[in-house]
């Protein structure tokens, strides 16, 4: 007599098997994977390279534990895989590096509201590449959605209806408007440091990703206004679409060791750092990959409506040191 082994078999059925070189095993539905058994440098063999960025782009967020060889040097070299890698316009990067260090004891390090990385610039980042140095016993996950999922979820009239907005962008957004838990410091840190220089771009509501040929919405924390409708107009349409991207059903949860990695295709997702863990240290540094305009489904592309002159660390230091 044979025992059946359900738990073995569900197992099984959760492994990706297209890859011929990862072992690549779905954590959800409609988005996310972890690839196990891969150690990640900047000089990883060009078929694993091409097998993980093929697994990228189908499960729009990868997440791989035990990565604690890398030193910042090693994961920049790793990020330079994907293409340029590029400083954050406006947070000064950590000495010598182009690396965007997110940390709770500072004052911006919580990135506790929906959003895709940068899309106040035309060409926002492509991809980016999270490391866990410090991370807290309990809380400080994150969520990632995908705004594909949400695209082809939505009803054939409000596919069409999204697919004719455009929308502005703006690093001074709202900060307070997805907050509950306001922090005066971390406010007047965000409008000293992030606000420093003001970027406007503005983006298609649904976009084409340039690789996979797919939809996507185009929305999160730092739209400012639907472009040709009033504040409160905005507010209510931007709603109703960005309710679908955060759906749970479009979601994909971490819970964050030391040494993890997770990449985000930031062209096919918006995320969220769930800030739970009150004082707890909590350190995550960050490569990301320019990226290009997005394109509109009609092949209008993004455009860029300010921008400052020239914005560079040193300059960002100074700004920072005559407002302290
Ligand atoms: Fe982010």
């Amino acid at each position: 007599m044979t025992t059946a082994q359900p738990s073995t078999a569900h197992a099984d059925a959760a492994f990706d098997t297209s890859f011929k070189n990862l072992r690549v095993r779905r954590l959800a539905g409609r988005i996310g994977a972890e690839i196990h058994d891969l150690k990640l440098s900047g000089s990883l063999d060009e078929a694993t390279f091409s097998e993980l960025y093929a697994a990228l782009l189908k499960h729009k967020v990868v997440f791989l534990r035990g990565q604690g060889h890398l030193d910042d040097a090693e994961h920049q070299a790793f990020g330079a895989r994907f293409g340029k890698t590029v400083a954050h316009p406006t947070v000064p990067a950590r000495e010598g590096t182009r690396i965007f260090e997110l940390d709770a004891s500072k004052g911006g390090g919580r990135a506790d509201s929906w959003h895709t990385d940068v899309t106040f610039i035309d060409a926002f980042p492509k991809v980016s590449i999270l490391r866990g140095v410090t991370i807290p016993a309990y809380g400080g996950d994150t969520v990632w959605a995908s705004t594909v999922a949400a695209y082809e979820g939505l009803p054939e009239d409000l596919k069409r209806l999204a697919e004719g907005l455009w929308a502005v962008h703006s690093n001074d957004y709202d900060y307070a408007a997805q907050r509950t838990d306001i922090d005066p410091t971390r406010l007047a840190h965000h409008q000293k440091v992030f606000v420093s220089s003001v970027f406007e771009a503005e983006h298609p509501v649904v976009h084409v990703h340039p690789e996979t040929g797919e939809r996507a919405l185009l929305l999160g924390h730092f739209i400012k206004r639907i472009s040709g409708l009033t504040t409160a107009e905005s507010a209510r349409i931007f709603e109703i679409l960005q309710n679908r991207v955060i759906r749970l059903e479009n979601t994909v949860r971490w819970n964050w060791r030391q040494d993890d990695v997770a990449i985000w295709d930031n062209r096919a997702t918006q995320h969220y750092a769930i800030n739970d863990y009150g004082d707890q240290p909590r350190v995550v540094r960050r490569v990301t990959v320019e990226g290009e305009a997005a394109v509109s489904v009609d092949g209008r592309r993004s455009r860029t409506r300010t921008r400052p002159e020239a914005v560079n660390d040193e300059q960002i230091r100074q700004v920072i040191a005559q407002s302290a």
